[in-house]
């Protein structure tokens, strides 16, 4: 089947793109639209086997445990995770980041310690860091992670600052700003064998294949809500070689159990449409749209651009974050939004070596088509002066 057919089947698998035809939304990196199965999958669990997960001896008790544990195992292998590794399901990437910092790294704080954090990446990757360094004993440093002129970490320059107090390397896989992909295969050689590295994947997964044996990472964190599954969703996966065993305080409570089912389908969703797939849809998608707005001179797209050809230097993923150079960001994002043209338009959330005015995020999935991104196109065309 060629692209085009296999994406329009995909397509057609979301019932809001049915109900709203004309609406091209662009805004994926905030949450991602359903497909069917998904909503099918929660409503098939809520109408026939709804229970409280590990309490109950009844059927539908123990069903909607094994079903927990079974989503367990299938995000372990979606994620293409060694053995043996944990799975914590959270409410998503803010929650499992700032678990991962207060309730494993904190407690292993001592004086004169460092933490590096990646401070023009999202807030939810730089908070929790802070955070951790203020519940410590004594003084935590925070080291600035470097990055180039493109955005991408100075693996050089990272290995020179790692030494032998380096605690944790918190990183990001896909910038959520520009797009590109943080090129994290490089950084275990640079972090060296002993140092955790957390790792925010948030806008990976779900839009790429992951591979955690080749990423040598200790933790990932990703909202399952950006990748098909229902809002509250998102899990921390954790390897446990590097320190104890990563098991979050407080009280646990109640499961998100219809979440956790939606998070399944939602997988299984993802992996029969091919994630190599989705990954080469949307960076077409992507490419189109920055190749265009660089023959716009009105037009000034953030991060990496001439580099798109040299995916061995930076390949921008599913985002592409610009500004028009007389018109307001949060203007132009009205002006978009009346053409039924939904974007972000603000400052993303971004940390505080982020950008330093508001910009005009446009973020794909597979569902989104090619006349839909010329529509955006000829909207911006028409504003190109
Ligand atoms: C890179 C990145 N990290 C973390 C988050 C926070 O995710 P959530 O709001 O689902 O907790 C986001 C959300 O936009 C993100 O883009």
């Amino acid at each position: 089947m060629d692209l085009d057919s296999w994406q329009q089947d995909l397509r057609a698998d979301f019932p809001i793109f049915q109900s709203f035809p004309g609406t091209a939304y662009l805004d994926s990196a905030a949450t991602s639209q359903k497909p069917r199965a998904v909503l099918d999958a929660v409503t098939g669990y809520l109408t026939t086997g709804n229970a409280n997960a590990a309490r109950g001896t009844y059927p539908w008790a123990n069903r909607t445990t094994a079903r927990i544990e079974e989503t367990r195992d299938q995000l372990r292998r979606f994620l293409g995770a060694p053995e043996p590794s944990g799975v914590h399901f959270v409410s998503g990437a803010t929650e499992g980041l700032r678990a991962v910092a207060r309730d494993w790294l904190a407690p292993l704080l001592r004086d004169g310690d460092e933490i590096v954090v990646p401070y023009a990446d999202h807030s939810a990757t730089v908070l929790p860091w802070q955070e951790a360094a203020a519940l410590a004993p004594g003084r935590v440093t925070l080291v600035p992670m470097p990055y180039d002129a493109a955005h991408d970490y100075d693996y050089t320059r990272l290995a020179e600052l790692v030494g032998p107090r380096t605690r944790m390397i918190a990183a990001t896989h896909v910038h959520h700003v520009y797009g590109n992909d943080m090129n994290i295969h490089r950084l275990r050689a640079a972090a060296g064998p002993e140092v955790p590295i957390c790792l925010d994947a948030a806008q990976s997964v779900g839009h790429l294949p992951i591979a955690l044996g080749t990423l040598d990472v200790d933790f990932l964190v990703f909202s399952g809500h950006k990748a098909m599954a229902l809002p509250g969703t998102g899990a921390v996966w954790s390897r446990d070689v590097r320190g104890p065993a990563f098991a979050p305080g407080g009280w646990a409570g109640t499961p998100n159990t219809a979440g956790i089912v939606s998070l399944a389908a939602a997988m299984t969703w993802l992996d029969r449409a091919g994630l190599d797939r989705i990954e080469e849809w949307n960076r077409a998608l992507a490419t189109r749209i920055t190749e265009a707005l660089a023959k716009m001179p009105a037009y000034e797209v953030l991060g990496c651009q001439t580099s798109l050809a040299d995916p061995a230097v930076q390949q921008r993923q599913s985002i592409v974050t610009f500004r028009h150079r007389e018109i307001g960001s949060n203007d132009l994002g009205f002006i978009l939004a009346g053409d039924d043209l939904l974007v972000r338009a603000d400052g993303h959330c971004q940390g505080p070596r982020g950008e330093p005015t508001a910009s005009v995020r446009v973020s794909l999935h597979v569902y989104n088509t090619v006349h839909e991104v010329d529509r955006l196109l000829h909207a911006l065309s028409a504003l190109d002066q």
